[in-house]
């Protein structure tokens, strides 16, 4: 692979939303060498238990937890050393629950990273849902603001909390960009190259649009997952955000 289709492979997440172990695998072999890490989400990290996380490593893959937490200052921040010891790439948490709840989790994080010798897994935070239009964001949440303004808002103060970046909407990018600086990670998912159905995302960009817009990495599921030949459409990707 050339060397700069190889860099843009390495953006890309897999997002393993398969219920067993078997596909999971299945997909990892295949996609190894071709992706930069898979993505355990709650349905398959509920499906086999968190084993899996390690039996993905046993592997070579880099795994990106993606459990979304959303608790107490204390709960979040205990839970954040059990990220450590899992060896996590990275891992989520819910930016609604506060400053606190972040700077806790953060804190604990390099804590217990340092007395244990390990790499700190990479913090995200969760903004808003893409899934919430911004109708139910005013009539369900009672926020009379637009959704984009919240989501900067959010940003910065994961930001100030230490966090090392944010999960957002592809259309958000450059907004957050912007407020953060380039430092931030920035993690997309609703991405869809032109060839693939959007299924059921509905604000999203291409690949090569994500990366002008300046992500660090892109979380992909069924484009990939769902192809005939997954490595063939991840290198089809590649290509295009090499070229982007
Ligand atoms: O298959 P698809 O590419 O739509 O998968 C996107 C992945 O990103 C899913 O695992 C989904 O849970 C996750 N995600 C998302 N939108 C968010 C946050 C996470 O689609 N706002």
């Amino acid at each position: 692979m050339e060397r700069n289709v190889q860099k843009a492979s390495e953006k890309i997440i897999v997002a393993l939303d398969v219920s067993s172990r078997e596909q999971a695998f299945d997909l990892v072999k295949r996609l190894s060498g071709k992706v930069g890490a898979y993505k355990v989400g709650m349905q398959l990290y509920n499906s086999e238990g968190p084993d899996i996380v390690r039996d993905i490593q046993l592997l070579g893959g880099r795994v990106f937890i993606d459990l979304k937490f959303h608790d107490i200052p204390n709960t979040v921040a205990q839970t954040s050393r059990v990220m450590v010891k899992r060896q996590a790439f990275m891992f989520t948490l819910h930016a609604g629950g506060g400053s606190k709840m972040m700077r806790a989790a953060q804190q604990a994080l390099l804590d217990e990273a340092a007395q244990n010798h390990l790499p700190t897994p990479l913090s995200l935070a969760v903004t808003v849902l893409t899934s919430i239009s911004q109708e139910d964001f005013q009539q369900e949440m009672g926020v009379d603001k637009p959704i984009a303004q919240h989501v900067v808002a959010l940003a910065k103060m994961a930001k100030a909390s230490g966090l090392a970046g944010v999960v957002c909407s592809p259309q958000e990018i450059a907004a957050i960009r912007q407020a953060c600086g380039k430092d931030f990670l920035i993690v997309t998912p609703g991405v869809r190259p032109v060839w693939a159905g959007a299924d059921d995302q509905q604000r999203i960009t291409t690949p090569a649009q994500a990366i002008q817009a300046g992500a660090d990495y892109l979380v992909i599921g069924r484009p990939i997952t769902k192809a005939a030949d997954p490595a063939a459409a991840a290198e089809k990707i590649a290509l295009e955000m090499a070229e982007a």
